[in-house]
């Protein structure tokens, strides 16, 4: 992942089992080391249960923290209790639908199951969540399909004067 701005960046684990320590959260910490790699410095991780509001609540707890970036790993899939898309989008002033486009694109290469995923990429205030899979490998190979977009998609987000 060849970034070079420093990208402040929360990550939120979204998983019934994690939250409840029946297991432990791996993809948390998968992405931090994926953000770290590229030059983006983590402010922020949290574990959460599969929950509309302890969603909600994660992400502006992360952005007032200054997150421009918000990383969530888990309930993107087709189960019941998979709420993070609607969770996202009750609060976005706006979906970024090429984020979920190129990342399903990608992943069917990988997996059919990619078919099954319903991550999504969209605008929280002025910061950007970008929702992952939930297995750590899924995760952090579709962060690496989007990567080389997030850090203008930041700029113009956070009103830094760009080149176009
Ligand atoms: N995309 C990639 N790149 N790698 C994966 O392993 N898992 C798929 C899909 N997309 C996967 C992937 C599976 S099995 C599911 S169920 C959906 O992501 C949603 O995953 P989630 O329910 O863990 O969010």
């Amino acid at each position: 992942m060849m970034t070079q701005m420093q990208i402040l960046t929360g990550i939120i684990t979204i998983s019934d089992r994690a939250a409840r320590g029946e297991y432990d959260d791996l993809g948390g910490p998968a992405l931090r080391k994926a953000a770290e790699s590229g030059g983006w410095r983590v402010l922020a991780e949290a574990v959460v249960p599969d929950e509309t509001r302890e969603i909600q609540r994660a992400i502006r707890e992360h952005i007032g923290k200054g997150c421009q970036l918000v990383l969530t790993t888990g309930g993107t899939g087709v189960a019941l209790r998979d709420v993070t898309p609607e969770a996202v989008r009750a609060i976005a002033v706006r979906e970024l639908p090429g984020f979920g486009e190129a990342m399903r694109r990608e992943s069917m290469k990988i997996t059919p199951n990619a078919i099954l995923s319903r991550n999504l990429a969209a605008v929280v205030e002025k910061s950007l969540v970008i929702c992952l899979p939930g297995k750590p490998g899924g995760a952090v190979e579709c962060l690496g399909f989007v990567a080389d977009a997030i850090p203008h998609c930041i700029e113009v987000l956070q009103e830094v004067p760009t080149s176009c």
